[in-house]
């Protein structure tokens, strides 16, 4: 076999993969006003295209109106979401590939230029990540009173449900690239003292923690949940590696199914790092602190690359983006005749 290790089969719980290679949620900007368009349907058919993949994500979706990121985004905020959301699982599983929905709220990288809305944040303080930087900001956000953040609980549950009703095999909850989840996670951007306090691991991880279990209540055991996790921001400050064993064990209790590292306010490339999978350290980290499979992403192109982190048992599954994005026959070229 060319690639024994990406080649393996994985069960997630009575979900199998047929292989260890997934495609990470990219934002298209294809949706026409939140809906799935021809031209998304198009998109997902191109990637999943001969079923070669084992898992895809779709790009993120925002789950209420004022977490909107980006003009042309999916939105899963309301019921009328879902036959379209349904049209692209049909896609995706007619070609006989996986496919999980990944939700999102945007936080303080939000623009009222885009969602005509006011911006929120675990605190008032500047977002630094690249995400805030477009659309006219960063926007000083408003402090989420308590009240508004069950509120928020309940739209991530809602959005979850919705998924399910699509037909999913899974939900993602989106912590990483500075959006919301994340800048609570973030010492960064929450400043908060109170439950959901910045100064402690506890308190950084309560909101998708909170999710996490609400999101199971509602979905049940069987639909497949995992946490996209900016586990580091590489800046000074910041969320550091060292934490990683802690919080993954505090997300891992939460009851979710796979873990997904990217990075945190640095955004999914590393400062100063090119080579592939620039994030292996952080995905070792949590993989060695917990037993949920860990996917790895981040710069990965060819399949001995991934095969060797495999190999090595740096992760579970190795995403690859926009390498696939540039060469959509990739998936193929790496799996065909395995
Ligand atoms: C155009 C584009 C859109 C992206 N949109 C999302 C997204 O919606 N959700 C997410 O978690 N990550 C998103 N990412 C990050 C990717 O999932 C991935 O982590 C990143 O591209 C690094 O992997 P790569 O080097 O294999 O491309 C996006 C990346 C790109 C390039």
């Amino acid at each position: 076999m060319a690639f024994p290790f990406l080649q393996q089969p994985l069960f997630l719980k009575s979900c199998e993969l047929k292989n260890r290679l997934v495609l990470p949620p990219m934002a298209t900007e294809k949706a026409s006003q939140g809906i799935v368009s021809q031209e998304l349907c198009h998109y997902y058919e191109s990637m999943s295209h001969g079923g070669y993949l084992g898992l895809i994500f779709i790009e993120h979706s925002y789950v209420s109106p004022e977490g909107q990121a980006s003009p042309h985004q999916l939105s899963i905020a309301d019921d009328t979401t879902i036959s379209g959301l349904s049209r692209l699982v049909e896609v995706i599983h007619a070609n006989g590939v996986k496919v999980i929905a990944q939700i999102n709220h945007a936080g303080s990288a939000a623009s009222p230029n885009v969602t005509g809305l006011d911006v929120f944040g675990p605190s008032a303080v500047l977002n630094p990540a690249p995400a805030a930087k477009r659309h006219g900001g960063p926007v000083l956000p408003k402090t989420l009173s308590l009240e508004a953040i069950d509120q928020l609980v309940q739209n991530f549950a809602d959005a979850a449900v919705r998924a399910q009703k699509a037909g999913f095999d899974g939900v993602e909850i989106h912590s990483a690239h500075g959006y919301l989840l994340n800048q609570f996670y973030s010492p960064l951007t929450n400043q908060r003292t109170d439950t959901y306090t910045g100064s402690n691991l506890e308190g950084r991880t309560r909101l998708q923690t909170t999710i996490c279990r609400e999101v199971r209540k509602r979905v049940g055991h069987n639909f497949l949940l995992s946490l996209r996790w900016g586990a580091c921001d590489y800046l000074e400050a910041g969320a550091s590696i060292e934490e990683i064993p802690k919080a993954a064990q505090i997300f891992a209790d939460a009851g979710i199914d796979l873990l997904s590292i990217s990075g945190g306010m640095c955004a999914y490339n590393r400062p100063d790092h090119t080579e592939q999978g620039w994030f292996a350290e952080l995905a070792l980290a949590a993989r060695k602190a917990v037993s949920i499979p860990i996917l790895l992403t981040g710069g990965i192109k060819d399949g001995q690359t991934a095969d060797r982190f495999l190999a090595e048992g740096k992760a579970d599954l190795i995403g690859i983006g926009r390498a696939i994005l540039h060469d959509p026959t990739l998936p193929k070229k790496l799996l065909a005749d395995a």
